[in-house]
């Protein structure tokens, strides 16, 4: 086809370009019809320009002109002129100028779009998907996708300098599950064997480190046969980094000064020099949850020793067993009245984490505890409310329970109070570090401990005698990387002895054949002078997903699949065909549903 490449993109022409003779190629956004006179909004990726087609120009232009619709793709020659200073546009970068066309070609038709392209699309999100290539001619997707290549970019850019090696890792491998379920792929070679999908490069990173590459990354897809949620997707793209010869210190410092180098040069935002640290324990002891939002404070704070004098017996019954009471202090507010109604509300939140209530007390303007519990508290008013610095209009919100649940409930609580408050400054990056993690959980279904992170971690060296007799307390050299209430990246310094990594297989219900079976490979490479190493591996989508200010991975990613895990695009997964089951030695032991 023989057209009129452009010479300018849609987001460039300015008042100095008037006169020129310039030619568009782009995609019709708007096209309005003002008696006789046609405005086409013509779009590309750069942005908009005004195409002005008067009733002085040729008939055939005109017609063409009446024929175009919303997304055609066409392409404009004409001259550019100043607008009218009435029609004059400060909103867009080109609203000083219009071209006058004197030809129109259209380059492809399009059929009636099942939403206008457009940033404030409402369109619902499987008919955003399904028409993904429409969606992502959107300004809002193209901002953000371009974010994501700035990202990426400035990462390679910091590690090349930092002489880091970017190491491609095989994405089809033996299946090593690390917590989530696999996804396999079946071997036509040899039947009944398959690959796995990694659920992350840990095991080849680490092996990478005993092959002397000490600073690797890789920009990695990563695959989890999991429920795809707000923060979540089946597949994922991570930084995966490994170093050899390195702290737990060094690991962070760097990530540290990557963040600030890439926010600064991607966002022109300074972030903090070194981010604050909190043990596991702080960070769930005092806001509740191990990945704490710190744009904003709302401390939980202990409150037994007050409960214990107070005449409360609810709360005093839970001390005397076990639990504890935590309070939360409500700031005074015009923006919500803190009525029965509201409470409830935070109540509920509270709930969802299993606290059995939310007792609470209000500051009257006299500055004296009111309403709900209060009258419990009569004898030590004063003590609260010093300990509280409880002022008027404040409300103090507290729960009873064992630790964990208090944790969790009134964390609940301090992060519905954040929003509805609105005590989070949108603007502010808050990064920090979460450390001394617990190395173990135990898995209440299955009876037994498992790797609180994964099982390479190594246990902090105090805890070394006693992993097998007390794992609950063994702490490792964990680390997460918490932004914005988000956890965005987790690593750990890594165990390099084959005997203390089959000690915590053991620990972990996994005898030494099936250990061997699985990671045999690993334990190999590690016979052979396997250096000290650690390393991290940042979520890229979840943290473009922040740095975009949005709250869904989808708007960052350009084919993701639906919380269904389906593709609405392409309708993946799909049945295939019998002789490719055979080809694979496969027998599809359910009759396949018939597509609606
Ligand atoms: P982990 O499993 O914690 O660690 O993952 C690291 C980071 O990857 C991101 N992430 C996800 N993003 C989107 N969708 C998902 N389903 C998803 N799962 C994880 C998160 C998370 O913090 N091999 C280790 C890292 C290491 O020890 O070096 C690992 O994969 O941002
Ligand atoms: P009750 O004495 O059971 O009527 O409870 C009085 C208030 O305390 C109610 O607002 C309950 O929601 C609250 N409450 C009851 N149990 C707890 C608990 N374990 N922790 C916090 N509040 C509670």
């Amino acid at each position: 086809m023989e057209y009129k490449q452009r010479t300018v993109t849609c987001g460039e022409l300015q008042i100095s370009d008037v006169g020129r003779k310039v030619v568009l190629n782009g995609w019709v956004h708007r096209n309005r019809n003002h008696g006789g006179i046609h405005f086409i909004n013509l779009r590309d990726r750069y942005g908009i320009t005004q195409i002005v087609i008067s009733d002085t120009a040729s008939e055939e232009v005109q017609n063409t002109a009446a024929s175009l619709h919303a997304e055609y793709c066409i392409a404009v020659e004409g001259i550019v002129q100043a607008r009218p200073d009435s029609m004059v546009n400060q909103e867009m970068a080109t609203g000083e100028i219009e071209v006058e066309a004197s030809s129109l070609q259209i380059l492809s038709t399009c059929e009636p779009v099942p939403f206008m392209v457009d940033e404030e699309s409402d369109a619902k999100e499987d008919t955003r998907l399904r028409y993904r290539f429409l969606d992502l001619r959107s300004f809002g997707m193209q901002k953000r996708i371009k974010l994501r290549h700035d990202f990426v970019r400035a990462i390679r850019e910091f590690l090349s300098q930092r002489d880091f090696y970017e190491i491609e890792t095989p994405t089809l491998l033996k299946s090593t599950p690390e917590g989530a379920r696999d996804f396999l792929v079946p071997s036509r070679l040899y039947p009944g064997k398959f690959y796995a999908l990694p659920q992350s490069p840990q095991l080849l990173k680490q092996i990478l480190m005993v092959s002397g590459f000490d600073k690797y990354f890789q920009i990695a897809r990563c695959y989890r046969d999991e429920d795809a949620r707000g923060d979540r997707q089946l597949e994922f793209t991570q930084l995966d980094m490994e170093m050899s010869f390195v702290s737990r210190d060094d690991v962070l410092l760097i990530i540290e000064q990557l963040f600030h180098y890439v926010f600064k040069k991607v966002m022109n935002y300074e972030t903090e020099e070194h981010f604050t640290r909190l043990s596991w324990y702080d960070a769930v002891n005092t806001y509740g949850v191990d990945k704490p939002d710190l744009r904003y404070d709302l401390p939980l704070r202990d409150f037994n020793e007050l409960a214990l004098l107070s005449t409360f017996s609810t709360f005093k019954d839970v001390i005397s067993n076990g639990g504890c009471v935590k309070v939360i202090k409500a700031p005074k507010t015009d923006l919500v009245a803190y009525s029965r109604k509201y409470i409830t509300s935070l109540e509920e939140a509270a709930k969802v984490y299993k606290a059995k209530g939310l007792a609470w007390m209000k500051v009257n303007d006299e500055g004296h505890l009111d309403g709900g519990v209060s009258k419990f508290f009569k004898d030590v008013e004063d003590k609260v409310l010093q300990y509280t610095d409880a002022q008027p209009g404040e409300m103090l919100l507290l729960v009873a329970d064992e630790w964990k649940t208090v944790c969790a409930s009134l964390g609940a609580v301090r992060i519905k109070l954040a929003k509805d408050l609105q005590l989070i400054d949108p603007d502010k990056f808050a990064f920090c570090w979460i450390i001394d993690f617990p190395l173990f959980e135990f898995n209440e279904e299955r009876g037994h401990w498992e790797a609180a992170h994964h099982m390479f971690s190594m246990p902090q060296s105090q805890y070394l005698d006693t992993l097998e007799s007390d794992p609950g307390s063994v702490k490792g050299d964990l680390y997460d990387l918490v932004l914005n209430g988000y956890e965005v990246a987790s690593g750990s310094i890594r165990i390099h002895d084959i005997e203390l990594q089959k000690r915590i297989f053991r620990i972990c219900n996994i005898p030494d054949e099936v250990s061997q079976q699985r990671f045999g490979f690993l334990l190999n490479a590690f016979k052979y002078g396997p250096p000290p190493h650690g390393g991290i591996a940042p979520g890229i989508d979840r943290m473009v997903m922040i740095m975009a200010g949005e709250t869904s991975i989808k708007e960052v990613i350009a084919f993701p699949k639906n919380t269904a895990a389906v593709s609405p695009m392409d309708d993946s997964p799909s049945y295939v065909d019998k002789e490719q089951l055979d080809e694979l030695h496969l027998i599809i032991k359910e009759e396949p549903k018939k597509d609606k």
